[in-house]
């Protein structure tokens, strides 16, 4: 079964990096038969330098979050829609800085996470953040409005529950989220222990 799961997912990682082969692509990473995704939004330039998702800042703070679940990072498996860094010069510096992806970036990709979905085949999607719920629901919905409570989507036909995350980075700028994103945190707990779900 796990050789399966890897040897589809090492083919869609080549179809990936076939279609972006301009581009520094960050690919998901961590265990495959996990019971929950993490998705996030895209990388950032730390990402991009490891190769991995969420290992600069907003990894320090998903890190936390995950030791309050009481969950091991290596246990579970975590991605990105977007698959490369968006970036814009700075106005300021001239340097180049993080971007929110476009629609026309979720779009792409959206396929992809999609199929990526599917080979993992977890029982619990958690999103991280609105970029990933665009996405997934491919309407406005609002992670304001929906998150810390349980949502289904249809991917290729198979209901699958999404839990709406805020991003952690979010609390970097918005401390007072923090207190709202451990309640959540809490509520996801106790859905997965309700679900049997171990991690
Ligand atoms: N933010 C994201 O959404 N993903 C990463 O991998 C890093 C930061």
């Amino acid at each position: 079964m796990k050789l399966l799961k890897n040897e589809e997912l090492l083919k869609l990682n080549n179809k990936i990096l076939n279609a972006y082969k301009d581009k520094d692509i960050v690919l998901g990473n961590g265990n495959v038969d996990s019971p929950i995704i993490l998705i996030g939004e895209a990388p950032g330039a730390k990402e991009v330098e490891q190769r991995k998702p969420f290992v600069g800042q907003a990894g320090k703070y998903l890190n936390e979050f995950l030791t309050t679940l009481e969950i091991k990072r290596e246990k579970v498996y975590i991605t990105n829609i977007v698959k490369y860094r968006p970036t814009k010069e700075s106005a300021k510096t001239g340097k180049l800085i993080n971007r929110p992806p476009t629609e026309k970036e979720i779009e792409k990709f959206v396929d992809f996470l999609f199929a990526e979905i599917c080979i993992i085949d977890p029982e619990v999607l958690v999103t991280l953040g609105n970029t990933p719920l665009k996405g997934i629901f491919q309407n406005d919905v609002k992670i304001g409005d929906v998150h810390g409570e349980m949502l289904q989507a249809e991917i290729d036909r198979k209901p699958y529950k999404v839990f709406p995350l805020y991003h952690p980075a979010a609390i970097l700028y918005k401390r007072d989220l923090k207190d709202t994103y451990l309640k959540d945190l809490h509520i996801l707990k106790g859905i997965l222990s309700e679900m049997g779900v171990n991690i």
